[in-house]
C-alpha cells in the first residue's frame, strides 16, 4: 500500500494487495470500510451498490442504442464490472424491447456473473465478487466468458486492420460476439457492442508487447499466437487485409 498527493492536493490511497480472488477489488473495498468507519466525514458514492449506476443506464444508455439502431437491433453486448451498465440497458430493453437479448460479457477468471477466479490481465472488465446489481433472475439473457488473452488479440486485429483502437472491455465484448458468429448464436438481427471507452490510454499495456512480457515470460507468445489463430479462421475487419 502506498500513498501520493496530486498536483491538486488531492491524497490517494493506493491498495495493490492482491485479494486472492485475481484481482485487487476486496483488499480495496476493505480499505475503503476502514477509511469510512475512522472518518465519520468521509462519503462514499460505493458503485458496487448505489442504485444510482443502473438507474442512469436505463434511462440514458438504453434508450440511446434503441433509438440508434431501431427495429432490427437483434442483441446488446455489454462488458461487466460492477454490473452496472448491464442491469440498466438490460431494464430498458426489457421494458422497451423484449425481442432484444442483454448479453453479459464476463471475462475468465471473473465471478462478476459467475465463473471462477483466476488471474485477470484486462482492467475494468470483471471483478472479484458477484454483481450486486445482476442478481434477479431477468437481470440479462445470458453471458458469455471471454478468454483475455483472445480478447486483447482481438484489439489489436481491430486496430491493424481499420485503425479503431479500443479498450480492453470493448475487446472481450467484440469476442465475445465473434463466438456467438461462429457457434450461429445470434439471429441474423443488428448485435451492437457497447465500447465503454478507446484504446489508446492502454497503448503502453494492452497494446505493448514489452508489457506483455512483464506479466509473464509466456503472455507475449500467447498473444501473439492468438493473433495468428484468429487470422487463420479467418478473421478480418476489412478487405484489404482479406485478400493479402
Ligand atoms: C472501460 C470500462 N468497461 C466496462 C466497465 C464495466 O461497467 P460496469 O461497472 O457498469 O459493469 C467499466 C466500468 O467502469 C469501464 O470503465
Amino acid at each position: 500500500m502506498g500513498e501520493a498527493v496530486t498536483d491538486r492536493g488531492a491524497r490517494v490511497i493506493v491498495v495493490d494487495e492482491p485479494d486472492g480472488q485475481g484481482g485487487y477489488l476486496l483488499s480495496r473495498l476493505r480499505r475503503v470500510g476502514e477509511l469510512c468507519a475512522q472518518n465519520p466525514g468521509y462519503r462514499w458514492p460505493d458503485q458496487y451498490e448505489n442504485g444510482a449506476s443502473p438507474d442512469i443506464h436505463r434511462r440514458t444508455t438504453g434508450p440511446e442504442i434503441t433509438e440508434q439502431t431501431g427495429p432490427d437491433l437483434g442483441a446488446v453486448y455489454v462488458p461487466v464490472s460492477t454490473g452496472g451498465t448491464l442491469a440498466g440497458v438490460s431494464a430498458h430493453l426489457r421494458e422497451h424491447r423484449p425481442d432484444v437479448a442483454a448479453v453479459a460479457v464476463d471475462v475468465r477468471g471473473s465471478l462478476a456473473v459467475a465463473g471462477d477466479a483466476g488471474r485477470r490481465l484486462i482492467p475494468r472488465i470483471g471483478s472479484s465478487r458477484p454483481s450486486a446489481f445482476l442478481q434477479g433472475p431477468h437481470s440479462y439473457d445470458r453471458a458469455v466468458h471471454v478468454d483475455d488473452i483472445e480478447a486483447i488479440a482481438v484489439c489489436r486485429i481491430l486496430a491493424e486492420d481499420v485503425g479503431v483502437v479500443l479498450g480492453g472491455s470493448s475487446g472481450c465484448a467484440v469476442r465475445a460476439l465473434l463466438t456467438d458468429l461462429e457457434n450461429d448464436r445470434t439471429d441474423g438481427r443488428l448485435p451492437v457492442c457497447l465500447a465503454a471507452d478507446g484504446g489508446r490510454k492502454y497503448r503502453d499495456t494492452l497494446y505493448s508487447d514489452d508489457w506483455a512480457t512483464e506479466q509473464g515470460i509466456r503472455r507475449e507468445i500467447e498473444i501473439a499466437a492468438a493473433v495468428n489463430q484468429l487470422r487463420s479462421e479467418g478473421l478480418f475487419f476489412d478487405r484489404k487485409h482479406q485478400e493479402h
